[in-house]
């Protein structure tokens, strides 16, 4: 990473910025917010833009409707930016993503989806997510000990449970949920991300035409009830809602126990006190920050002083949603796991209009499925060396281990 001088509009940092070894604290980060919490950055696609690494700044982008949250690196033809606005299509007449779509589009999109993820309707479904892990939990029994967690049970919770919330047929689900996996591991041998993103597409393609004939108790088939919304995009929002909601959460469970038995007077502090694990959620959320290596971005559509620094209409600016977790002057020690400080602040999970429509599913799996783990396997380690876990690469969409090797020596039989 280069150095840079003094002013924020020298500053010729390249994207993506983080973790240089994914176990170490994020150093160019905490550098850049104690230096220049916004400062200029060189975008993935080259053209120059800006990055926030701070909390402040980093929730006054999201919160500013003077930004758009299409995805449009770089300075763009103002009259792109309008078209785009007024017609709410991406490309070939085709929606954007959810989280790349503005109000109105997005506030209708957004409310046919909320009221199945809102608190109350997804504490409904503990039952059904508690038996998803219950076989999880079996099945990463039956294969250890030694067995990878991230096969046995990162994965496959997240997946079948967006399965469940979704409406997809049981027959389906585990080519549902090995198809997921392996765009979340593009690096594997076997795997073919472009056909598996077609793979992908036609099949929630078909999985909406079936529930449209088959309309049941589902996430699918509110969207489909719902008038306002089109067939492309509930398509579109079926999409997006596997990929916000399985990548992520197995990220979230893969580095949230890696950080519980790297240190293991966290994972014996929680088994002391299980009580304790609604606020040992928000830290693992706010201190692993999986979303960190695709991390949040906003174009202005107009002039705009942000921090001082003035962002032209057209540019683009990362949020660091990682940097403004790690800020000192909103999180005391930062960068030491404390779920004692019982704070429900952080930006794991984004801010604004965008702020994960997915949040109460992600808290309830990550709740029931460190209870659940915790209690099963009271003496749970990581197996083999540090060095044998694998990382997801460094520009991937999350940041969390592709394997996990994991050991116990006795478990009990009460679930
Ligand atoms: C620990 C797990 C998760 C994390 C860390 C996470 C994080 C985020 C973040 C940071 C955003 C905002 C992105 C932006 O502003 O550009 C977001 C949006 C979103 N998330 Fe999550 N997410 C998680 C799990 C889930 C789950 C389980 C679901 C679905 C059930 C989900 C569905 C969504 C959707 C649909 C959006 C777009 C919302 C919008 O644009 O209005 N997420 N998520």
């Amino acid at each position: 990473m280069s150095t840079h001088g003094g002013r924020a509009t020298e500053c010729p940092v390249s994207m993506p910025v983080g973790r240089t070894r994914l176990v170490d604290p994020p150093t160019e980060t905490v550098r850049l917010l104690e230096e220049q919490p916004i400062c200029r950055v060189r975008l993935l696609n080259g053209e120059s833009g800006w990055l926030t690494t701070n909390y402040e700044l980093g929730k006054a982008v999201l919160a500013d409707r003077r930004f758009t949250a299409a995805r449009i690196w770089g300075r763009q033809p103002v009259g792109e930016l309008e078209r785009w606005l007024a017609e709410g299509v991406a490309e070939e007449g085709k929606p954007p993503h959810l989280n790349e779509a503005d109000p109105p589009f997005h506030t209708r999109r957004r409310r046919a989806i909320m009221s199945r993820l809102s608190f109350k309707r997804v504490q409904d479904t503990r039952d059904r997510v508690q038996a998803i892990i219950d076989d999880c939990l079996d099945a990463l029994e039956q294969a250890g000990p030694p067995a990878d967690f991230m096969e046995h049970f990162g994965t496959p919770v997240p997946g079948l449970v967006l399965s469940d919330l979704l409406g997809v047929p049981r027959q389906d689900r585990e080519f549902f949920v090995d198809l997921t996996d392996r765009i979340r591991n593009p690096d594997s041998p076997a795997a073919d991300l472009a056909g598996d993103l077609r793979t992908w597409d036609e099949y929630v393609e078909g999985l909406v035409e079936y529930k449209g004939r088959n309309l049941g108790d589902d996430l699918v088939s509110d969207m489909i009830r719902d008038e306002s919304t089109t067939h492309a995009e509930v398509v579109k929002d079926t999409i997006g809602v596997l990929q916000a909601g399985h990548e992520t959460t197995t990220s979230q469970f893969g580095y949230g126990l890696f950080t519980l038995l790297h240190d293991i007077s966290r994972w014996d502090a929680l088994k002391a006190d299980p009580g304790s694990i609604d606020r040992v959620v928000e830290e693992m959320l706010r201190y692993n920050t999986i979303i960190e290596p695709n991390p949040t971005e906003r174009t202005a559509l107009e002039d705009a002083e942000i921090g001082g620094a003035m962002i032209l209409a057209g540019e683009t600016v990362i949020v660091s949603l990682l940097g403004a977790n790690r800020d000192p002057s909103r999180f005391e020690a930062p960068d030491e796991f404390r779920p004692d400080r019982n704070d429900k602040g952080h930006m794991a999970f984004g801010g604004g209009i965008h702020l994960c429509a997915g949040q109460h599913v992600a808290r309830l799996e990550l709740t029931l499925g460190f209870t659940s783990l915790v209690r099963r396997f009271p003496d749970l380690r990581l197996a083999g060396d540090l060095e044998d876990i694998r990382w997801i690469r460094a520009n991937a969409q999350t940041a969390g281990p592709l394997t996990l090797p994991v050991t116990w020596s006795h478990h009990t039989e009460e679930h």
